[in-house]
């Protein structure tokens, strides 16, 4: 009913718009009165953690992205080299594994059969688990050794948003937590990052404040068959994440890429028309940014209609942004939190246009129980 949505037509948009009370209440409570981060239902010791020499983050789907921005945050953070691998792949590559490995298996529902089977493989190679996961008592933390649960609080909609930036607070905790174990980082930068993380929030309200803008722009593509979605970085995993928010719900051909991949294969799907959002990094990553607004300038150049993520004040884009959406001031690593939201409205209105059921898209499974 439209009382359970809170008077929205669908979970999902109801879930979106929930997001900035997801993120604070992911961030509650992380903090000790001495201004030490800590993480309470994390059972592995300092001592453990000290010893991991490489994290394998395992997940699926949208979580998988998560995971893809945590290698970003982690390996900058503490120095701890990050790979990040599909769970269905995992085990059939016969990873290196050992007591020395970390696996961070990200999962919503703590369900899924593949993440599953992967966090079993690696415990079996004597590595220690740690699950991040939005669903207690769940399979996927009971299996695990730790766990740092997200309070995204029941996610309904099929397609995860509340879930992702939840995952995304998760990953940015372990990986400060990280450094404050292995001491990588002082502790005033930890700090630091934290009150940007307790900003994010009020960051993530502004965007979805800016969500008319964003529908407007989706009801004008009911006739466009494909997008393109382009991000470096920790806009990378945003571009993909767009573009599987739009398979899923709107069911249109979509595809995430990094930037600088543009040249080797995607730039000949360009055409005239074709839209092409585009995550642009915020100033203070200046190389990142100059090499994405060459990228752009090149699609619309071929007669791409490029519409993009920018962060305020940020006014290099002129001339090759048909679309401008901004964004508020952040962190390039931090930029996800906020980047992904209006993809996600985007999806959202796009499939409500064209008449789709966005709660229930066809063929998918909120968790995907079987291998
Ligand atoms: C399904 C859902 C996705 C989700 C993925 C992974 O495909 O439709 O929204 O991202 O499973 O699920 P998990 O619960 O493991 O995060």
């Amino acid at each position: 009913s439209a009382a359970e949505k809170d008077g929205h037509d669908w979970f999902m948009r109801k879930e979106i718009f929930e997001q900035p009370r997801a993120v604070a209440d992911s961030l509650l409570g992380r903090r000790s009165r001495t201004g030490r981060l800590q993480l309470d239902e994390m059972r592995l010791s300092d001592d453990e953690l000290r010893d991991i020499d490489k994290i394998i983050i395992i997940a699926a789907g949208t979580s998988f992205y998560a995971g893809m921005v945590a290698k970003y945050a982690i390996e900058h953070w503490c120095r701890v080299p990050v790979e990040v691998e599909l769970s269905s792949e995992f085990r059939y590559r016969d990873p290196i594994l050992d007591y020395s490995t970390l696996v961070v298996a990200i999962s919503q529902s703590g369900e899924t059969a593949d993440t599953l089977q992967a966090i079993r493989h690696a415990r079996t190679q004597r590595s220690k688990v740690l699950a991040i996961c939005n669903t207690n008592g769940s399979t996927i933390p009971r299996e695990s050794d730790a766990v740092i649960y997200t309070h995204a609080g029941p996610e309904i909609g099929v397609a995860s948003t509340k879930g992702f930036l939840t995952q995304l607070v998760a990953c940015y905790l372990l990986a400060l937590y990280v450094a404050q174990v292995k001491g990588t980082r002082y502790g005033d930068e930890i700090a630091e990052v934290m009150h940007q993380l307790e900003a994010m929030p009020d960051h993530v309200q502004t965007v979805l404040d800016g969500a008319d803008a964003v529908y407007q722009l989706a009801r004008a593509h009911t006739g466009t068959r494909s997008v393109l979605f382009l991000g470096r970085h920790a806009g990378y995993p945003v571009a993909l994440e767009g573009a599987l928010k739009l398979k899923e719900i709107a069911y249109l051909h979509a595809e995430g890429f990094a930037a600088g991949e543009l040249k080797h294969g995607p730039i000949a799907l360009v055409e005239p028309g074709l839209p092409v959002l585009c995550v642009v990094p915020p100033r203070g990553r200046d190389q990142l940014r100059e090499k994405m607004l060459s990228g752009i300038q090149e699609v619309r150049a071929r007669g791409a209609q490029t519409i993009c993520l920018v962060e305020e004040g940020d006014d290099s884009i002129g001339p090759y942004a048909d679309v401008v959406i901004r964004l508020p001031s952040v962190p390039v690593l931090l930029q996800p939190l906020v980047s992904v939201v209006p993809l996600q409205l985007f999806a959202c209105e796009l499939a409500t246009a064209l008449g789709h059921d966005v709660d229930q898209p066809r063929n998918l499974a909120k968790s995907v129980t079987v291998e």
